[in-house]
Order: structure tokens, then C-alpha cells, then sequence
């Protein structure tokens, strides 16, 4: 795959001339509306920096949650500019409007250097519109920011997975780049779909069977071990006939779980223990490490035992490329947090006495390192896509990087 990267364009002059560039600031909020992990704000840094280095007047594109294509409040993008104005040490404005008078007015007062924050792209519904003379119409206005000597860089790996007007239309419209992050990351992860080294295990977790459905069929044909835990690991144990109360389950994939089961038994590895506890919150709720059939009437699981823990950082100690999405269990309340710490303790042990190549996919298994406070530098990527990085295994289009192809 060849595209133009932010050094050709470096090369090629920015001085005084605008750039658009499509981040991904899709940061978890709490109830505060305060970011609780800034970690792709801190992953767009660099590009931004290069470019605010070389003079260029730069805009920058990005949405917040799922608005459904009109204004609200509760995803503007506000917090961003802040968390991005201290972390650049500059001042980044925040238009009104997504493309109407405050964003073409302040894109156009821009200055060499400076920066300018539009308002989340998805409170226009033409963003994420199927329609594509909508997408397209949208993506001119987008483009029309960066006035006639502008540029493209793609640097929100996060959502390069999605057919949208600022990530795919609008590289069709002005002279596109990727992002010294995108780069990154389909470097990073493309040797792991590409050339794994061998042992290949792959931890999944997360709630839910039917988002990773894909992925399991195509990293069971690739990988040496699949390790399930999380949200998603009780419909497997279901599909093997265990009584989990009240965890979580998705009724309607028990038939696929058999399926795969069946299929790629000899790979999957499942927990061999659970923890239990009498209510999901947990300061109000008793614990027990329970066996597979010991979860008692009523109460659930919230995250995978002890004994599980040692068996998965004991396969995942002789890898050479590991690939870990997803939490095992419920990481934001510390009570419910062991599994996916040991986890994630086991891949950093792994990078450093087994020479493995170790990727955590992005989205809450990246946050869960950050807020269990890990070493990030213990891992060989972290990456910020969620859904980006597994499209890009499961050997998917990517729709914002396609359209980057020279
Ligand atoms: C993500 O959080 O995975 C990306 O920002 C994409 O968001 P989306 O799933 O709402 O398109």
C-alpha cells in the first residue's frame, strides 16, 4: 500500500498554507462531562505539532459520541480543545458550527501556526448520511475550510474503519496525506495481520459475541490460541452447557459460540475459573472465586478467576506476537479489576522476556491500561483504534486509508 505521509507534505511546503486534518478525539467522558482518558488526544500530538511547527494554519476535524446528525451539548467537542490547548501548551479555538459562518470566519482568520477546533462533525447528518452525493456535498463545505491551497491529512486511525465525509470524500478533494499516527498504526498492526511471528495468541474480550464475531473466524485461521474472557466469555460457557445466573449473555449467539466451539475447539481456551459476586456494584457486593458451575443463584460474574490468570499468562509467556482486545471483566471498579490487570501483566512479561511482539487494540482495553495504571512503554503498541484495528486484522477495506492510495 503507498500513500503520501505527513513528510511529503512537510516536504512539499506547509507555511502559511491551510491543512484540514481528521483526528479522533472520541475520548470516554464521565458523568462530569471530564475526559477520563485523553489517550488519543496525546496519540494526535505529533502531527499536530509538525505541522504547527512548519507554519501551516491548521484546522482540525473530529466527532465526539454518536449525536445522531443534529447539535447537543453533551457531545461538543469543548473539553477537547481544552484537554488539546494544555497539551499543546497553545491556545486551540473551538468554532460554533461544524462548516457554517463562525468556522469559515476563524479558519479563515487563522494565522501561521495557529489552530482551530470545529465543532463535532457528526452534528451534520450529511457526515455519516449513506447517501453519497449528501456525504460528498458535506465534504466540500469541509474542504472549502482549507480555502484553494489547502490539504488533507488523515490522522484519526480510530475511525478509518467508516465511509464518512471527513475521513473517506473529503481525501477525495483536496491533496491527501496520512497522519504520522495512522502511519503507525497500520505499520504496527499490519505486521501482525500480515507476518505473525509464531506463537500467535490472541486475548478477546468485551462484552459482546456478535461484535467479534468476525474476528474470532478470522484470527482462529491465523492464530495459535485464541483466550476468551470478559462480558463475552459467559455466552461460550453457556454454549458449553455451565449455568452463569446472571451474567452477561447474549442468548441468541449460544448456537454460533457452539459453532466455533466445534470448529476451532482445540484453539479457544476459555476461563477455568470466575469470580462471583452477589450485585453488579461493588461496593455493595460480596465476592467469591467461584468454578465454572459454582456462581451462586443470583448473583453474576465480573471478571475471570485467579487460576484463569495463571493459565493465560502461562501461553501467552511462550508467544512471540500477541494481539489483546478487550477487558476481562469489569476493570472500572477496582474490586473486579485482577483479571484484566494480570492480563495485561502477562503481555508486558511476555514483550520483555519472550521478545513478544505485543498489540493492545484500542478503545477499553487501552483505557484499562491506562487507568490500572500499567506501563504503557511495556507494551509494542497500544493502539487507538477499537473497531479500526480490528477491521484491519479481520483483513477488511479500510475505507480512510484506501482512499489514500497513490
Ligand atoms: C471509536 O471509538 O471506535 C471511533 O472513534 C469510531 O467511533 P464510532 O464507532 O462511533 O464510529
Amino acid at each position: 500500500m503507498t500513500y503520501k505521509n505527513l513528510q511529503d507534505l512537510l516536504d512539499a511546503g506547509v507555511d502559511g498554507r491551510h491543512v484540514l486534518v481528521r483526528s479522533d478525539f472520541n475520548v470516554p467522558l464521565n458523568d462530569a462531562g471530564e475526559i477520563t482518558d485523553p489517550g488519543r488526544i496525546t496519540a494526535s500530538l505529533p502531527t499536530l505539532k509538525a505541522l504547527i511547527d512548519g507554519g501551516a494554519k491548521v484546522i482540525v476535524t473530529a466527532h465526539l459520541g454518536r449525536p445522531e446528525g443534529e447539535p447537543n451539548e453533551k457531545y461538543s467537542l469543548k473539553p477537547v480543545a481544552e484537554a488539546l490547548s494544555e497539551e499543546l501548551g497553545q491556545y486551540v479555538a473551538l468554532a460554533a458550527d461544524v462548516v457554517g459562518e463562525d468556522a469559515h470566519e476563524r479558519a479563515n482568520g487563522l494565522t501561521e501556526g495557529e489552530i482551530l477546533l470545529v465543532e463535532n462533525v457528526r452534528f451534520d447528518p450529511r457526515e455519516t448520511s449513506k447517501n453519497d452525493a449528501e456525504r460528498e456535498e458535506f465534504a466540500r463545505q469541509l474542504a472549502a475550510l482549507a480555502a484553494d491551497d489547502g490539504a488533507y491529512v488523515s490522522d484519526g486511525f480510530g475511525v478509518v474503519h467508516r465511509a464518512q465525509a471527513s475521513v473517506y470524500d473529503v481525501a477525495k478533494l483536496l491533496p491527501a496525506y496520512a497522519g504520522t499516527l495512522v502511519e503507525k498504526e497500520i505499520e504496527r498492526l499490519g505486521k501482525v495481520a500480515s507476518e505473525p511471528e509464531h506463537p500467535y495468541v490472541v486475548v478477546l474480550g468485551g462484552s459482546k459475541v456478535s461484535d467479534k464475531l468476525g474476528v474470532i473466524e478470522a484470527l482462529a485461521e491465523k492464530a495459535d490460541s485464541l483466550l476468551i474472557g470478559g462480558g463475552m466469555c459467559y455466552t461460550f460457557l453457556v454454549a458449553q452447557g455451565y449455568d452463569v445466573q446472571k451474567s452477561l449473555l447474549q442468548d441468541d449467539m449460544v448456537d454460533t459460540c457452539k459453532d466455533l466451539l466445534e470448529k476451532y475447539g482445540e484453539k479457544i481456551v476459555l476461563p477455568v475459573d470466575l469470580l462471583a459476586a452477589s450485585e453488579f456494584d461493588s461496593s455493595n457486593a460480596e465476592t467469591r472465586v467461584v468454578g465454572l458451575d459454582g456462581i451462586p443463584e443470583g448473583w453474576l460474574s465480573t471478571d475471570i478467576g485467579p487460576e484463569t490468570v495463571k493459565k493465560f499468562a502461562g501461553i501467552l509467556a511462550e508467544s512471540k506476537t500477541v494481539f489483546w482486545n478487550g477487558p476481562m471483566g469489569v476493570f472500572e471498579q477496582e474490586a473486579y479489576a485482577e483479571g484484566t490487570r494480570g492480563v495485561a501483566q502477562a503481555l508486558i512479561d511476555a514483550t520483555k522476556n519472550n521478545g513478544s511482539f505485543t498489540v493492545v487494540g484500542g478503545g477499553d482495553s487501552a483505557a484499562a491500561v491506562r487507568t490500572l495504571g500499567l506501563d504503557e512503554d511495556g507494551f509494542s503498541h497500544i493502539s487507538t483504534g477499537g473497531g479500526a484495528s480490528l477491521e484491519l486484522l479481520e483483513g477488511k477495506d479500510l475505507p480512510g486509508v484506501s482512499v489514500l492510495e497513490s
